[in-house]
C-alpha cells in the first residue's frame, strides 16, 4: 500500500473571536511525497493543532487548496468527506477524544465498524493494535479506568485500525513516559516502513522529530524547513515564560 501525497498551497486560517480575526496559518505551500515521515514542531499556540485539523478535513480554511492524492478536498459534500477521512486518514488528537461508555476494545474498532466491517473483524484489527501498543491486558476497560497514556495508546490504535495511507498524529506521546514513547516511535517508524504510510507528526519530543526523515517548525502561521540540529536547538516542551508564541502576538489584527 503506497501512503498518500499531499498538495497544499496559500493555506490560511483565522478564527473570528469577539469581533477579531486571529490570524492562525498565514500561508502554508507544502508538498508531502508518499511515504515522507515529517514532524511538526513550534512553539505552544503557533498552530500546529489548527494545521492537522484542517488537513484532517476537521476543519475548514479560509482560503487555499489541500489535496491528497489529486483529490481536492474542498470539492467534496460533507458525506464524501466523511468517508474520505474514514478510509483515507487517522487521526490522533491532542486530548484523545475516546467516548467514555465504550471499552477500550470498542474505542479502537469504531471507525472499522463504521466502514461496515463486521463486528469480528473490526474487534480483531483492534485487538491486534492494542496489543502492539501494550494493552493487550486492558481490552475491556473505559477511559476513565485507563491512565493518560494508556488512553493515547487506545486512541493511537483507534487511529490505526482503517491502515490509512496518512496518518495525523497531535503529540501522540505527550502522556507517555521515555520508555513507552520510544515504543510507540518505533510503531509508527516501523508502520511507515511496513505499510508506506504518510506520517506526520506534531511533537515536543525531541527524540521522535529527530527520527522522522523531515522537520518543518511552525512560527509566524508559516512553517520552515528545518534540520535535526535546529530541532535540538529551539525544540522541546516551551518554558511558562515561552509558552506563547510571540509570533501570534502581532498576527492579531
Ligand atoms: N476555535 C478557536 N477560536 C479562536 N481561537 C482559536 C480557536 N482554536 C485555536 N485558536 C487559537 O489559535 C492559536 C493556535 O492554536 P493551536 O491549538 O493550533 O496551537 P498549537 O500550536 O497546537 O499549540 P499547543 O502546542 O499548545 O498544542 C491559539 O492562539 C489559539 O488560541
Ligand atoms: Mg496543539
Amino acid at each position: 500500500m503506497a501512503g498518500a501525497r499531499l498538495d497544499i498551497s496559500g493555506l490560511h486560517k483565522s478564527f473570528d473571536f469577539e469581533g477579531r480575526s486571529i490570524q492562525v496559518l498565514q500561508g502554508i505551500d507544502l508538498t508531502i511525497e508518499p511515504g515522507e515521515m515529517v514532524a511538526v514542531v513550534g512553539a505552544s499556540g503557533a498552530g500546529k493543532s489548527t494545521f492537522l485539523h484542517v488537513l484532517g478535513t476537521l476543519d475548514v480554511p479560509t482560503q487555499g487548496r489541500i489535496v491528497i492524492d489529486n483529490c481536492d478536498i474542498s470539492r467534496l459534500s460533507s458525506g464524501q468527506l466523511a468517508a474520505f477521512r474514514n478510509r483515507t486518514i487517522g487521526f490522533v488528537f491532542q486530548f484523545h477524544h475516546l467516548l467514555p461508555e465504550f471499552t477500550a476494545l470498542e474505542n479502537a474498532a469504531m471507525p472499522a465498524m463504521i466502514s461496515g466491517l463486521s463486528e469480528s473483524k473490526a474487534k480483531a484489527r483492534a485487538s491486534e493494535l492494542l496489543e502492539r501498543v501494550g494493552l493487550s491486558q486492558r481490552l475491556q476497560h473505559r477511559p476513565g479506568e485507563l491512565s493518560g497514556g494508556e488512553q493515547q495508546r487506545v486512541a493511537l490504535a483507534r487511529a490505526l485500525v482503517m491502515e490509512p495511507k496518512l496518518l495525523l498524529a497531535d503529540e501522540p506521546t505527550g502522556n507517555l513516559d521515555r520508555r513507552t514513547g520510544a515504543e510507540i516511535h518505533d510503531l509508527l517508524v516501523k508502520l511507515n516502513r511496513e505499510r508506506g504510510m504518510t506520517l506526520l507528526v506534531v511533537t515536543h519530543n525531541d527524540d521522535l522529530a529527530v527520527r522522522l526523515q523531515r522537520q518543518l517548525r511552525m512560527t509566524q502561521g508559516r512553517l520552515i524547513e528545518g534540520d535535526a540540529s535546529a530541532v535540538h536547538d529551539k525544540g522541546g516542551t516551551p518554558s511558562p515564560s515561552s509558552s506563547v508564541d510571540p509570533s501570534m502576538q502581532g498576527a492579531v489584527s
